[in-house]
């Protein structure tokens, strides 16, 4: 027998185990906006009045998110930073044009931002980390340093309330996990759907998905139309995050909601105190170079990455807007 939409009785589209819950396409559309709009409000991530910056990979969950955002009447700009990765799947090349095609088919309402790495530092990310320390066997660590640096510099100096990423529930589980297995009680301490600006230099974050499964975002990219790069990086492969995933894609289908509970009972022992973390305030500087906030001494982390590369030609001001 055909599972029905609860809230029409035509034949469901997506059944979620968790909730309980099956709806048919138009009504999980619907749904799915308003569970974000919740998100954001129960979190207090930002209002109407705010400038947000979305961070959008090509993927289903940031183009999903933007797509979201702007449907809810939020003010939210994109930012898509090229990293210069071809892995044999134009991995970079294929997520930029899935970002012009959303810009695109959205302009003038959406604007996108956009920092190529290699126009603006001269050099790809590959390339910076097979010259470095810390991307001598893969380059992600290199490239979470950069992006994380190019997303709060131009949140930041753009004058973004927030930056929001497409992290959704099961990126958040596989991360808690982690921390948990390692013990990691000060990048737990951190975790969360909103990291507050503590500091000046720094931009708010937040994760308007958080409480979605990867499934759901996907059903909503597909159902709306999105269309998205279905790669995942090329050097994604054999990650730990990914090991975490599938160990934990186990436990769900045992015990549907396995995920969610974990997540959101990890929230609220924080909140309540139940978990003391020691949060590391540890003194920071301007970068000699680049003036943003840093705890190494000298020139931050970002900076040195640079140090030893070609010269590249100087562009005053990394930023590019789509259209202007
Ligand atoms: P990942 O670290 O690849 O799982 O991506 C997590 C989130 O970071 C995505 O949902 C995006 O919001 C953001 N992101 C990843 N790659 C990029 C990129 N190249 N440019 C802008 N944002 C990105
Ligand atoms: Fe950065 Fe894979 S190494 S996205
Ligand atoms: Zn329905
Ligand atoms: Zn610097």
């Amino acid at each position: 027998m055909a599972i029905r939409c609860r809230k029409c009785g035509r034949e469901a589209a997506i059944m979620m185990r968790q909730h309980r819950l099956a709806l048919c396409d138009e009504h999980y559309l619907e749904w799915f906006v308003e569970q974000t709009e919740r998100t954001i409000r129960m979190f207090r991530m930002f209002d109407r009045s705010e400038r947000v910056l979305v961070a959008v990979s090509g993927g289903k969950d940031s183009l999903s998110l933007w797509d979201v955002l702007l449907r809810l009447g939020y003010q939210a700009d994109g930012l898509y930073i090229g990293l210069g990765i071809d892995g044999g799947i134009r991995y970079s090349d294929q997520s930029y044009e899935k970002c012009m095609r959303f810009v695109e088919e959205r302009w003038p309402e959406a604007r996108l931002i956009v920092v190529d790495i290699q126009e603006v530092y001269g050099e790809t990310i590959p390339e910076v980390a097979a010259r470095t320390t810390r991307g001598r066997d893969k380059p992600c660590a290199v490239c979470g340093l950069v992006k994380r640096y190019v997303m709060n510099r131009v949140a930041y100096e753009g004058g973004y309330a927030a930056l929001a990423t497409g992290h959704n529930l099961d990126d958040e589980v596989a991360v808690l996990f982690g921390n948990v297995m390692n013990w990691q009680a000060g990048y737990m301490a951190r975790q969360g759907p909103v990291l507050p600006a503590s500091r000046p230099g720094f931009a708010r974050k937040v994760k308007p998905f958080c409480r979605f499964y990867e499934r759901e975002t996907a059903a909503y990219a597909l159902l709306r139309g999105i269309d998205y790069i279905y790669d995942e990086c090329p050097y994604a492969e054999g990650s730990t995050s990914i090991a975490y995933k599938e160990w934990l894609a186990k436990l769900e289908e045992e015990r549907p909601g396995t995920k969610l509970r974990f997540y959101l009972g990890f929230l609220k022992a924080k909140e309540e105190g139940l978990i003391a973390f020691r949060t590391d305030e540890a003194e920071l500087h301007a970068c000699e170079k680049c003036g943003q906030p840093t705890s190494a001494p000298g020139i931050c982390a970002f900076c040195r990455l640079w140090e030893r590369r070609r010269p590249a030609r100087v562009i005053p001001n990394p930023v590019r807007i789509s259209g202007s």
